[in-house]
């Protein structure tokens, strides 16, 4: 039987063959505990894609996602100095990816991999950084903003107010009125320059008094992400969910903003004939998605992502989305989809919202096909809308250590 690859079309696989592809784990052929191994499935890494990755509550989202970083920084040199990544880390679970997984040698011993650590380069808020450092977390870096680098719009949506209530319309004024490299300061001197919004003042000042304990300002220090197969982990998890989503506006939108200027100027070179020094592809990783592209209420991070999810094939960033509820993720990010790695899911909706996408060449309805997989962990339908087909996978062991997994009492 043939090697299964996945979010390649067959044009591309005339082409290509198994180049630029990285292992996720093997075919399940048969149903539920009498499914057997057979072939590998490889994942395409040569194109842009937007997959999202489901599964209720411990069944291998974040260890799947773990699974691809790997892969990515295994790929041989030449493939591997055009990409590189991102991955927004909610739960502080990737920094241990640097050591080896040794308790699951025997594991993957069969699957003829050893335990090894991965070079992956993490990064925390700079105002967390001592916290980090107590908790006994090894990082790299830290990355930081500056106040003005927030759009007026991303202050009203992080404070979680709406755009037409007057302590908005303050906060727009006030920073209208500012130019250049202001601190949060400057932003409170000029509300109390503001005529009349007396009872709103007091409150916005509270608000941006609090900002300063995010730990995210500082000088503006971001680490080059954009850089030949480095895969930048970004700890926010001890940060809350709106500033978490502003750092992945502010971060996502840099690198949105590179990569298209890196794509005019690599096509100039095409067009000319020259040559360029690249800048790699990016593959963002963002666990819990359903928090940062939801599909009720707002978030900072909704309309990059949004206008990544659309427009992100052009300037090459692919986008990993884990997320327990696909329901709740934003329609644009399920109809933009190329690929579903879906785990375990029971709840109804969560598995209608897939349903949605690739009914066409189903057999069956999805949900025969997540009923059919052994009940073990790591094992997943795909849906790939490239070559239009489903398959039942066995995900691999993961070679670095995984920090997920559920405490047990004794
Ligand atoms: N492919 C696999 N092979 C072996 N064990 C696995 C595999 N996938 C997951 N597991 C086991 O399942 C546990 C839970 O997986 P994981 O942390 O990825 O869950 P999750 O779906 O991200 O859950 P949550 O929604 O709570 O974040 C892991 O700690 C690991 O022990
Ligand atoms: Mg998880």
């Amino acid at each position: 039987m043939e090697e299964v690859v996945i979010g390649r079309d067959d044009e591309d696989m005339k082409k290509y063959g198994r180049e630029g592809t990285i292992v996720l784990g093997k075919h399940l052929v048969g149903t539920g505990e009498d499914a057997h191994l057979t072939t590998s499935v490889l994942l395409d890494v040569l194109r842009p894609h937007v997959l999202i990755i489901s599964g209720k509550r411990g069944y291998g989202k974040s260890y799947s996602m773990g699974i691809i970083i790997e892969e990515v920084l295994k790929l041989p040199d030449k493939t591997k100095e055009n990409i590189c990544a991102l991955v927004l880390d909610t739960q502080g679970i990737f920094w241990t990816m640097k050591s080896p997984s040794e308790k699951d040698a025997d594991l993957l011993n069969d699957w003829n991999l050893k335990p090894k650590g991965f070079d992956i380069y993490v990064c925390v808020p700079e105002g967390q950084e001592k916290t980090f450092s107590d908790a006994g977390v090894e990082f790299d870096d830290s990355v930081s903003f500056l106040p003005s680098e927030l759009t007026a719009d991303d202050w009203v949506s992080v404070f979680d107010l709406k755009p037409n209530e007057p302590l908005s319309i303050l906060l727009q004024r006030s920073i209208s009125k500012l130019s250049g490299n202001y601190t949060i300061d400057d932003i409170v001197s000029k509300i109390s320059e503001q005529k009349g919004f007396d009872s709103e003042k007091l409150a916005l000042e509270n608000m941006l008094e609090a900002a300063k304990t995010w730990g995210i300002f500082g000088e503006s220090k971001m680490p080059a992400i954009l850089e030949p197969g480095k895969v930048t982990v970004l700890d926010v998890s001890l940060t809350s969910q709106n500033v978490r989503s502003l750092l992945l506006a502010l971060i996502s939108r840099k690198i949105f903003e590179e990569r298209v200027m890196a794509r005019r100027k690599e096509e100039l070179a095409e067009i000319e004939m020259t040559s360029l020094k690249r800048v790699p592809l990016c593959w963002i990783f963002i666990d819990e998605a359903h928090n940062f592209i939801p599909d009720e209420g707002n978030s900072p991070s909704l309309e990059i992502m949004q206008r990544i999810i659309k427009e992100g094939r052009q300037p090459g960033i692919s986008l990993i989305l884990a997320t327990q509820r696909p329901e709740k993720l934003h329609s644009d990010a399920i109809a933009q989809c190329d690929m579903i790695i879906s785990h375990r899911l029971t709840a109804k909706p969560d598995i209608d919202s897939l349903k949605a996408i690739m009914q066409t060449y189903m057999l069956y309805d999805i949900s025969k096909y997540i009923d059919e997989l052994p009940k073990l962990k790591g094992t997943a339908i795909i849906l790939d809308d490239n070559s239009e087909r489903i398959y039942k996978i066995r995900m691999r062991p993961r070679q670095s250590w995984h920090a997920g997994a559920s405490p047990i009492l004794f």
